[in-house]
């Protein structure tokens, strides 16, 4: 058996914009990547990028205009009947935990359902499981009697973590996952999350908007701008990336950390605000070093540098 458990092959989605000027708005564009089972994959790009559009095109909540997906080798895209238990398979554990559930179940019920749900244990089993399920995040038993306000953020999104790894998916889709958190419970989520990995043998796809973060989990990252992933290297690898985006976001983690200079860059610019470009490089406007072929040719990822498994979307590694 290959090692992939989830391979993405040019998949792909436009939305209307709303706007006659502007079009179609290219969500996610050709991408195509693998994940190996039990391994961490990190998505990071800045808002408006693609990242969780590329999620719902993989959990099947947004259908894609093309491409295919496989999971454990079979295409499941197009295959109706596996819905139920593609939702079952790939898990999502998103940004606010509060939209998950509904304010008056009891955390005990909503643990026990998907067990029920997809006919796993009986209710009374399931009970019993919930039990453990909560031992197993690090919360206290007492907290299944609780209804959801009663819980803090951090807690609700230990039980939705629990919850997902309950119906014992093959992948889990962390989209933002610990982005509301504050930097403590972030950090204690994280720490979660990297256990449970080791000690389930689960696959992650983890994204997320801080390079620093998505790099504190992921053995691999890729890094996407306007709907295109630009790079992809191995996380212990990052500091050689090589695309002037890549470059650009690595520069604004150091400059956090450099208390003296002022080169923090807060992106709140939504691609879809700015426009994409017609042909060419999406980031050549932005790009320090763009050249003449960077607004007549779409860069294609390439090997770049001399770490296996290291690739980027970008004409100076092309040339
Ligand atoms: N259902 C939709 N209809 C129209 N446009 C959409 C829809 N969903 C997403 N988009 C657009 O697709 C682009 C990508 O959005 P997406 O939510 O995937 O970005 P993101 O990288 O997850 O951003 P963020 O970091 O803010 O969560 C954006 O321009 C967004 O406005
Ligand atoms: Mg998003």
């Amino acid at each position: 058996m290959s090692d992939a458990l989830l391979e993405v092959s040019h998949l792909s989605k436009s939305f209307e914009s709303g706007n006659l000027e502007k079009g179609m708005i290219p969500a996610v564009r050709d991408v195509s990547f693998q994940i190996n089972r039990g391994e961490c994959l990190g998505i990071v790009g800045e808002s408006g990028c693609g990242k969780s559009t590329l999620a719902r095109l993989i959990t099947l909540l947004t259908p894609a205009d093309s491409g295919k997906i496989r999971l454990n080798g079979s295409e499941y895209m197009h295959s109706k009947d596996k819905g139920r238990e593609i939702y079952r398979q790939i898990q999502m554990v998103f940004q606010d935990p509060f939209s998950v559930f509904s304010p008056r179940m009891q955390i005990g019920t909503f643990l026990e359902d998907g067990l029920v749900y997809y006919q796993l244990l009986t209710r009374r089993k399931a009970a019993e499981e919930a039990v453990k399920l909560m031992r197993m995040v690090e919360l206290p038993e007492e907290l299944l009697n609780r209804f959801p306000h009663q819980l803090s953020g951090g807690q609700l999104q230990r039980v939705v973590i629990a919850r997902a790894i309950s119906i014992h998916p093959s992948l889990i889709i962390l989209d933002e996952a610990t982005s509301a958190l504050d930097v403590s419970v972030q950090k204690q989520i994280l720490e979660l999350l990297v256990r449970l990995k080791k000690e389930q043998k689960l696959t992650y796809l983890f994204i997320g908007h801080d390079l620093a973060v998505v790099r504190s989990i992921s053995d691999r990252i890729q890094i996407m701008y306007a709907g295109s992933v630009v790079e992809e290297l191995r996380s212990e690898n990052l500091k050689q990336a090589v695309h002037p985006y890549s470059r650009e976001l690595l520069d604004s983690i150091f400059s956090v950390r450099d208390r003296h200079t002022e080169r923090i860059q807060v992106k709140t610019l939504s691609l879809a605000d700015a426009g994409y470009e017609a042909c060419g490089c999406q980031y050549r406007r932005r790009c320090p070093c763009a050249m003449s072929v960077c607004a007549e040719k779409v860069p294609e990822l390439t090997k770049a540098g001399q770490e296996p498994g290291h690739t980027a979307a970008c004409f100076l590694v092309s040339r």
